[in-house]
């Protein structure tokens, strides 16, 4: 565990693995202090280089535009579509033919697609879209299980101008209904179901469910995956492959020559209080920071078989399975299902299958298939992996040596890249080139100058635990909160206001070298397994359950999955608290909100410690629960 990890921190800051020398020959960053030290010096002549290598429709006239902070923006005056430089640009080159996408299914099925079958594919669907009146200025809203479909159906929203808004297939009725009423989307795509370990996820259930819910939605587009049998509304729900045989699905279909500053997409993340946040993102800056990021940390080869292994419903996927490797031309591989199904050498059979060379990952899925212990990798050839990755929260060293040894067998670096939903791409993070100590996010990436302070904004001395803040913008930065930029402001850019910096909500130390050590999150944001989940989110589920009257959840270390959720309810008067209740609870949570959210343990109590304002102070809870000193008690209400 990170956690327990932090107190052996100065034999580990001295643990260091040295890259060998075919991944320093390889790599195309042979030196990072000069290219950093420059692209700190010249920020906007960096970026503009690195915007070069993409195609623009017309270029731009400024770089940065920062007179208005917090609110910045990049490559002012360009003209270009993400989808242009992700498809249209192959397909006058070799690479038309080379593969895009493989994928396999759960159930072991496969399907692969060039750029040129890519395009042809988000070609269709774009001119469905279309002939359905959405256009310039509509959110469409994509619940999807891991298909291929997931990927065309948000190449052709932003292929014709229309912005997306995937919600994460693992989420439940509420959490969709919320982010569609949000988004005001017209149109969603779903699929009849996904395959999880064996079952059917039945999305369109939910689906259903939720558009009870949250009215605005006029046309459902249905995938059909699992043949499952669902419930269509006439008029409302469509087949999507009676939609593709249509006349209208013409494989040629225009790019929409969209502003570098134009919405590309909303993703909804938990924060600290009431609702998720739709962060927004842009054309321009958001495909030049994932498609950098991409190329330089993670050494992509034209060769190259890349497996980013998250979901396309979270950041990391939308980043690092679509938009930052299409953009570069690799092949990105997709997998639909558990890690372990139907034994737990399904990953390492499909490393040797489809020949992987860099596999990105997080601590929670390396700490899952390490418990079933070395013999399943070992049987595998894992020969062609060349680079390891992880991402989402802290990896513990031991998962990070087993991950090196047994995975990498001690030739992959491995590149433990920080970032967040409001960042687009990586922000810490090793390049091949850098000496690893196991458990740092190491150093910043190019561009970003990054610091860890105290409250007052002054850097804490080296080892102390402070907070940790970018220093300047970057192009992948989330633009504001999706019809909020109150919060935005508030959230990300008020407490460093005089410096103009922004707040992560993450803690983190920095070592006598200049490493990097991220502690975790310091406000009410939930990690669990490496998704985000916010306490606001699963309390607000628990008191939509009739026999609950208030509601506090917090996280504890948990072996396997990083943290858990434990939650404390207090019931409406005259009820009891039992094991069914608790069950139901729990049942409650996981129908509303996703099974991810369900909370471990429900604790019935009489009352909650809170602040004479009536906060409920989950920092005493938690002390409590770990048996810790409680801390500064002086605002506890009595
Ligand atoms: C955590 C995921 C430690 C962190 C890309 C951050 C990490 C939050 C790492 C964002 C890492 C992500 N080491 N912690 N390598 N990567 N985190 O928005 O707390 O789902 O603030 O983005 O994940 O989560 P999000």
């Amino acid at each position: 565990m990170a956690s327990t990890d932090k107190n052996k921190s100065v034999n580990l800051e001295s643990e260091i693995f040295n890259p060998s020398k075919e991944i320093i020959e390889q790599a195309y960053i042979k030196q990072y202090e000069s290219i950093y030290k420059r692209s700190i010096e010249d920020r906007e002549g960096f970026w503009a280089e690195q915007a070069e290598n993409l195609e623009w429709y017309k270029k731009w006239t400024t770089v940065l535009d920062d007179s208005k902070p917090p609110f910045y923006k990049w490559f002012i005056g360009g003209k270009m579509n993400i989808v242009h430089n992700a498809i249209d640009r192959h397909l006058n080159t070799w690479r038309k033919n080379k593969l895009a996408f493989i994928w396999e299914g759960e159930p072991g099925d496969f399907r692969s697609f060039s750029y040129h079958a890519l395009n042809r594919e988000v070609s269709k669907f774009a001119n469905i879209m279309k002939s359905m009146g959405v256009k310039k200025g509509d959110i469409v809203t994509i619940y999807m299980p891991q298909i291929p479909e997931l990927a065309f159906a948000m190449l052709a929203c932003a292929k014709i101008g229309v912005a997306h808004s995937v919600v994460y297939g693992g989420f439940s009725v509420e959490a969709l209904a919320e982010r569609i009423m949000d988004a005001d989307s017209r149109v969603l795509i779903t699929a009849d179901g996904g395959w999880r370990r064996g079952k059917i996820i039945d999305l369109k259930s939910i689906a259903n469910e939720a558009m009870m819910r949250s009215p605005t939605i006029e046309v459902c587009v249905v995938v059909k995956r699992t043949g499952n049998e669902v419930y269509m509304e006439t008029g409302r729900d469509f087949w999507y492959h009676d939609l593709m045989s249509l006349p209208v699905a013409s494989p040629v279909c225009e790019t929409e020559v969209m502003d570098s500053e134009d919405l590309l997409f909303i993703l909804y993340t938990s924060g600290t209080t009431g609702r998720p946040k739709g962060m927004v993102h842009t054309h321009g800056g958001y495909a030049v920071y994932t498609s950098t990021t991409h190329k330089l940390v993670f050494d992509i080869k034209e060769e190259d078989r890349w497996w980013c292994a998250a979901d396309p419903g979270w950041i990391t996927g939308h980043s690092y399975i679509i938009y930052g490797p299409l953009i570069n031309g690799s092949t990105t591989f997709m997998y639909e299902g558990a890690p372990n199904h139907p034994f737990p050498n399904r990953w390492w059979q499909m490393i040797e299958k489809y020949g992987i060379t860099i596999l990105y990952t997080s601590p929670t899925a390396i700490r899952g298939l390490m418990r079933f212990g070395d013999a399943w990798p070992s049987r595998h050839n894992l020969e062609s992996l060349r680079i390891l990755g992880s991402v989402g929260e802290p990896i513990n060293p031991e998962a990070w040596r087993w991950y090196y040894k047994i995975i990498g067998r001690e030739k992959c670096p491995i590149i433990d890249t920080w970032w967040q939903t409001e960042t687009g791409g990586f922000m810490i993070t090793p390049l091949p080139i850098t000496p690893l100590k196991p458990g740092s996010a190491t150093r910043p990436f190019f561009g970003n100058e990054v610091a860890i302070v105290d409250n007052k904004g002054k850097e804490v001395a080296v080892g102390e635990e402070g907070m940790l803040v970018i220093k300047s913008p970057w192009p992948g930065l989330a633009r504001t909160i999706y019809k909020d930029s109150d919060r935005y402001r508030e959230i990300y850019w008020k407490d460093f206001k005089k410096h103009g910096w922004y707040k992560t909500g993450d803690s983190a130390r920095i070592d006598k070298d200049g490493y990097i050590w991220i502690i975790g999150r310091i406000d009410d944001v939930i990690k669990v397994s490496g998704y985000r989940l916010g306490t606001a989110e699963i309390e607000s589920a628990l008191v939509s359950h009739p026999a609950v009257s208030e509601a506090a959840a917090i996280a504890l270390p948990h072996d396997l999955k990083g943290h858990a959720i434990h939650s404390y309810v207090i019931l409406r008067a005259g009820l009891d608290g039992s094991k069914e209740l608790e069950e139901d609870l729990k049942r409650h949570v996981s129908h509303e909100l996703g099974p991810i959210a369900r909370p471990e343990t429900v604790d019935f109590v009489e009352s909650l410690p809170k602040t004479r304002s009536g906060k409920i102070m989950r920092r005493v809870l938690k002390a409590r629960a770990l048996g810790h000193d409680e801390g500064d008690l002086t605002t506890l209400e009595e």
